[in-house]
This record gives structure tokens, C-alpha cells and sequence, in this order.
């Protein structure tokens, strides 16, 4: 990474110890990331050699839901919490390629994701986007910053990709998709995706162990039925809750499973 100076590095990014989003990046071949992050990422690669596969499928299924959303679907509106470092296809600029009016917020705590923010912030002329630094943990302020930029009357797409895992109380985590989706109209839009130790991944629960006892912040994987739980009182689109490597992937074969579900859920 290139070293982030006191200008662009907020005072709490510590070099110390592997960061999910640093981590993430490196898997997905970033460059945002330091020799820590390095070392714990190739540590779980080792145990759990198909991590790699999971981050870059995951990233694919953000480009099919959001192409779909701002697409036929005809949502305008993104709140992308736990955005991650700005890589290729963020959010706004798949949103904005469908629909240049698409307007998007991003929510982060990590700090070296603050750091990066700006890179995140381009946006067509006609849309909006804009980073807001909260905690997941913290609905109500997320929902409270995020109005300045999006109609919260309209419908809008809740994008939690990769970030429930690391909120590891399972009603905790439920209550901060109720408080989002309870807060939105009819017509808003789920979209998540989630470790599971019940699609494969060899090395997938060692890593894991591995992971939360040497980097931050520590992570949980779910099952079906937990995952399947957050999209409750959501209609569920096809293809269901699939590996999200399958979600509405052409040709299903191309794309073995990874061990992250994937699904989207539409407010009646
Ligand atoms: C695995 S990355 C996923 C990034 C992106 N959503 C994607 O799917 O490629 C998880 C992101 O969630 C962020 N995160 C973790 N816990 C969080 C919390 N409590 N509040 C806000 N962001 C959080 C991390 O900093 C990281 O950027």
C-alpha cells in the first residue's frame, strides 16, 4: 500500500494487525494493504485455498444484483454497508452505468476505507454518492445520515455484502436488518451475502479460528437457516438462497460453488 500519510491516514488505522478490508483487498488483488495483512492473507489461503474464489465471487455477484437493480428492477437508490476498499465495479459505478441518476451512499468503520473514501465518490453528473464513516451496529445513524443523500420515502437497495459475519450475535444482526428494512417503503431491496460452513470450502472453519485469533474484526459464519432468517418478511427472488457464485449466473457450470451465500429480498 502506499504508505497513508497524516493527511489521508486517520490516527486509529493500525498497521499492527490484519483489517478485514485490507485482507479483502489482497485477496482481490488490490493494493491497499500492509505486509500484516499479507501475512494473515496468505496464512488462510493456505489453510482455505479457495478464500480467493469467494472474494472475486462475491464481487461478481454485487456487478449481477446491482445491474438487475438499476435495471429492470428500476431502484435508484443504494446504502452499501461495509463497502470495503474501492476496487474494480464499486457499486456507483455499475448503479450509474444502468442508471446515471443512481444515487448511492457507502458506509464504512474501517479507517483506511475512510482514508480511500474519495476514490469512492466520483459519480455521473446527474447521480449522487456519497461515504458516510458509522458502524453497522448503529442502523438509526446510518439511516438518519444516509437520508441527506437518498429519498427514504422511495425505495432503496440495502447492500450488506460480507458484513453480518461480523456481527457475531445473530439477533443482533437481525435487529440491525430489521431496523433498515422497517425504515424503508415497499419496493426497497435486501441484498446479502454471508460465510457458511455448509458449502464446502476445505479449511474454511480453521481459517476462521485462525482468523480471530490473529486479525480484527473476528467473524462468524451462518447457516442456511440463520442466513435465510434475515431476509424474513422479504419476498425472496429467484434463484433463492444459492452459493453466490450461482445467483443468476450464466453458465451455472463456469461458476463452481463458493462457501458465501448469496440472496435478495424485495419489501412487499
Ligand atoms: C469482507 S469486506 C466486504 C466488502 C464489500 N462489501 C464486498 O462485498 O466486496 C467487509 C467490510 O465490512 C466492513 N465492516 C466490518 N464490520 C463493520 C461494522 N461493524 N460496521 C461497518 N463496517 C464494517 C469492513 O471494514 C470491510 O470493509
Amino acid at each position: 500500500m502506499t504508505e497513508p500519510g497524516p493527511r489521508t491516514a486517520p490516527s486509529r488505522v493500525r498497521a499492527d494487525i490484519a483489517h478485514n478490508a485490507r485482507v479483502w483487498n489482497y485477496w482481490l488483488g488490490g493494493g491497499d494493504h500492509y505486509p500484516v495483512d499479507r501475512a494473515v492473507g496468505d496464512r488462510v489461503t493456505g489453510m482455505y485455498p479457495s478464500i480467493g474464489e469467494v472474494a472475486r465471487a462475491d464481487r461478481a455477484f454485487l456487478g449481477r444484483v446491482v445491474r438487475h437493480l438499476a435495471g429492470d428492477a428500476g431502484i435508484g437508490q443504494f446504502l452499501d454497508i461495509g463497502t470495503g476498499l474501492p476496487t474494480a465495479d464499486n457499486t456507483h459505478e455499475v448503479a450509474q452505468h444502468t442508471a446515471p441518476d443512481a444515487r448511492v451512499v457507502y458506509v464504512d468503520n474501517d479507517p483506511i476505507v475512510l482514508a480511500h473514501a474519495r476514490s469512492l465518490l466520483t459519480s455521473s453528473p446527474e447521480g449522487a454518492t456519497e461515504y458516510v464513516d458509522a458502524d453497522a451496529r448503529d442502523p438509526e445513524r446510518i439511516l438518519h445520515v444516509a437520508g441527506r443523500t437518498l429519498d427514504l420515502r422511495r425505495p432503496v437497495a440495502v447492500m450488506m455484502l460480507g458484513i453480518l459475519n461480523f456481527v457475531l450475535d445473530t439477533d443482533e444482526a437481525r435487529g440491525i436488518v430489521t431496523t433498515l428494512m422497517g425504515a424503508l417503503p415497499s419496493g426497497s431491496h435486501l441484498v446479502l451475502t454471508h460465510p457458511t460452513l455448509e458449502l464446502g470450502g476445505e479449511g474454511n472453519e480453521a481459517a476462521m479460528r485462525f482468523w480471530n485469533e490473529n486479525a480484527t474484526p473476528p467473524i462468524t459464519a451462518r447457516s442456511r437457516s440463520e442466513f435465510a432468517s434475515f431476509l424474513d418478511g422479504l419476498e425472496i427472488l429467484d434463484p433463492g438462497v444459492v452459493s453466490c457464485s450461482r445467483w443468476r449466473a450464466a453458465p451455472v457450470r463456469q461458476n463452481p460453488e463458493v462457501a458465501q451465500f448469496g440472496a435478495v429480498g424485495r419489501k412487499p
